[in-house]
């Protein structure tokens, strides 16, 4: 098991950055330190951590990662032994209408962290920087097979150009500079505190509301679902005994075309609230495709189960469960994630369609 003092968590107030501090903090009880570098953006909500609060275990510092001087700093100042890099711009949509954040976020932004960390670290071989990214690079499958680790790049949108991008500069920098390096590419989450413009909380949000549930295109696209805690999870047993150099892939095994998860959203719904599911099935609304929308996505994830015995543990209808009811009595983080430029982009995209 590798010995972890101080982990410098990027994008720490996002969605699967406070699942895995939560994780980190309140259930694995690690007893270093983690500090929380967030920029901010419209998708990071201090509030995903305020149960936790500032302790001897905890420090969240306001940080651009494409800010290098600031980003060496928080190495040296915590003297940091392991980063594990969320930070990024997110969401496929908006990386159509506007890629230019996901450029600079994802591919600068990285290639910074990397910059930093290659500094401080000057050759030490007792630290590991951990690359959070996606199934997305590998593009999109047909009716059959799996990405494995050793499937082609071939991504399709900006967000996954971008982040096959990051992936293959952490791959050189291990290449070249020796920085040791493990990567993880991962399948959709889903679970609390994730902000609501992903499929997930988006529909779970407009059926309590009423409003249409807008799956775009014939709704056959298929996509591998998996908890957030089972992604951090993984995370953690490859910052445990993770080889370097390598990378992992992560997912669910739980493979669902968007309109079947979108009726059996439905009727968990309405057995949470005790009502009949067609109350919740006729805001269904079928609408204009997302350019370039990928297919199918499913994941081999026989490698990080074989090497390091991990598997997704939460069961489908269970993590869904959870999620509704947590969305369900979560309405003040709702009123404040939903506030400002969230609440404006979210109208301007998905209310009036
Ligand atoms: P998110 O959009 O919910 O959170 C991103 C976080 O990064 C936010 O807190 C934001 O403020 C922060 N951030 C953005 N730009 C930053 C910058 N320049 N400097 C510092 N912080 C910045 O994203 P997420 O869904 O939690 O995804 C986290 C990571 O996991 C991403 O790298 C993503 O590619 C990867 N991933 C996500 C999923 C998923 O289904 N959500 C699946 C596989 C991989
Ligand atoms: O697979 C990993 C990826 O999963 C991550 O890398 C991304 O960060 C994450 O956002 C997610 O990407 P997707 O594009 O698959 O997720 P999204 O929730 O946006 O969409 C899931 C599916 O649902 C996709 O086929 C598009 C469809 N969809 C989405 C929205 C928001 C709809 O039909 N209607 C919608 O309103």
């Amino acid at each position: 098991m590798r010995k972890m003092q101080n982990i410098l968590v990027t994008g720490g107030c996002g969605f699967v950055g406070s699942n895995f501090i939560h994780l980190t903090i309140e259930k694995r009880k690690f007893d270093g330190l983690v500090v929380n570098a967030d920029k901010l953006t419209y998708a990071g909500n201090p509030e995903n951590l305020s149960g936790i609060g500032v302790g001897p275990h905890y420090r969240f510092e306001r940080a651009d990662i494409c800010d290098y001087e600031r980003t060496e700093q928080l190495l040296r100042r915590y003297e940091i032994d392991t980063i594990v890099h969320f930070a990024a711009e997110s969401h496929v949509d908006r990386s159509i209408y506007g890629p230019k954040d996901f450029i600079h976020t994802n591919i600068t932004g990285t290639f910074n962290l990397l910059e930093a960390a290659r500094k401080y670290w000057a050759g030490r071989d007792d630290v590991l920087f951990h690359h959070v990214s996606t199934v997305e690079v590998f593009g999109s499958l047909g009716e059959t097979g799996y990405f494995t680790e050793t499937t082609p790049y071939d991504p399709k949108s900006p967000y996954s150009a971008s982040k096959a991008s990051s992936d293959h500069l952490v791959r050189a920098y291990h290449h070249t500079f020796d920085l040791p390096v493990t990567v993880t590419n991962c399948s959709n989450n889903y679970g609390p505190y994730q902000f609501p413009e992903k499929l997930i909380p988006l529909m779970i949000l407009n059926l309590f509301e009423g409003k249409p549930l807008p799956v775009y295109g014939d709704g056959s696209n298929i996509r591998d679902w998996i908890y957030v805690v089972d992604h951090a999870e993984a995370v953690w047993s490859i910052l445990d005994s993770g080889e370097t150099g390598e990378t992992y892939n992560v997912g669910g095994k739980n493979e669902w075309k968007n309109i079947d998860l979108v009726n059996l959203l439905c009727e968990r719904a309405a057995a949470f609230e005790g009502k009949d599911q067609d109350h919740y099935k006729k805001l269904i609304t079928l609408v204009k495709d997302r350019p370039g929308h990928d297919r199918r996505y499913a994941v081999d994830c026989g490698k990080i189960e074989a090497s390091l015995g991990w598997s997704p543990k939460v069961e489908f209808q269970e993590g869904l469960d959870r999620t509704i009811a947590w969305y369900r009595e979560n309405t003040d983080w709702i009123e404040t994630t939903r506030s400002g430029e969230h609440r404006d982009w979210i109208e301007r995209n998905y209310d009036n369609r």
